[in-house]
């Protein structure tokens, strides 16, 4: 069937061009323990976020959702030791497994986890001014993705780059007259992009390990 064929070929690129540590791949088997087991980001994806995190030279790192800390550790590593990477986490659980890996992965000190709703995390960190990130992570409850883009966009500077993970929804991101939660949030925050003069966005969609999924590209200016 098609998703096996996907899969198959996600298998191929990921043994033919992905280096997992054994620290990373202890880390991706560890969501086992959080409460979202298996969503972390595919390992090609976390090749990719580390690639993009190289090409726009990010060194300020936001991210929303850590879970088990795969993502962060990929872009932790990629920034290099001079990085800082702030991390919003829920839930109390996902949040002491991600601290285990990152201390076993060699990026404590530049991976720093804010536990809480992400919705009022973000309200501080903008209350602390702090100098704008370079890169924003937006991977966390789909139905908050309109308040998450407004906040990130806060923290943003002319050039910043916002990835938001998984706005395909298996296709139903089409369905306008959809009533669950984590569609709408994905359509408002499409809408929002389109009708924001500051940004410049596009959205791919993907085939692979996590079905028929894909991701939304911003650009703040
Ligand atoms: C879901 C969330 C994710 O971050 C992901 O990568 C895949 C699925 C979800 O909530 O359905
Ligand atoms: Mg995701």
């Amino acid at each position: 069937s098609a998703p096996e064929q996907w899969a198959e070929v996600d298998r191929y690129f990921i043994d033919s061009l992905v280096k997992e540590d054994p620290a990373l791949a202890a880390t991706r088997e560890s969501s086992g323990e959080t409460l979202f087991p298996g969503i972390d980001v595919a390992p090609n994806m976390g090749a990719f976020l580390g690639l993009l995190v190289q090409l726009t030279g990010a060194k300020r790192i936001l991210e929303i959702g850590t879970l088990a800390g795969y993502s962060a550790i990929w872009m932790a590593r990629a920034a290099g030791s001079d990085a800082q990477i702030t991390t919003c986490e829920l839930e109390a659980t996902n949040a002491k497994v991600a601290q285990e890996n990152f201390e076993h992965a060699g990026v404590a000190d530049r991976v720093q986890i804010r536990r809480g709703p992400a919705a009022e995390t973000l309200q501080q960190l903008i209350a602390e001014q702090p100098e704008p990130f370079d890169l924003v992570f937006i991977d966390a409850d789909k139905r908050s993705n309109p308040t998450y883009l407004k906040s990130a966009v806060s923290l943003s500077r002319p050039g910043t780059a916002i990835l938001i993970d998984n706005t395909v929804r298996q296709g139903q991101v089409v369905q306008a007259d959809s009533e669950n939660p984590d569609v709408l949030g994905t359509r408002q925050l499409i809408a929002d992009i389109a009708a924001d003069g500051r940004l410049t966005g596009t959205a791919l969609q993907t085939v692979g390990l996590k079905g028929w999924d894909g991701f939304t590209l911003v650009r703040v200016s």
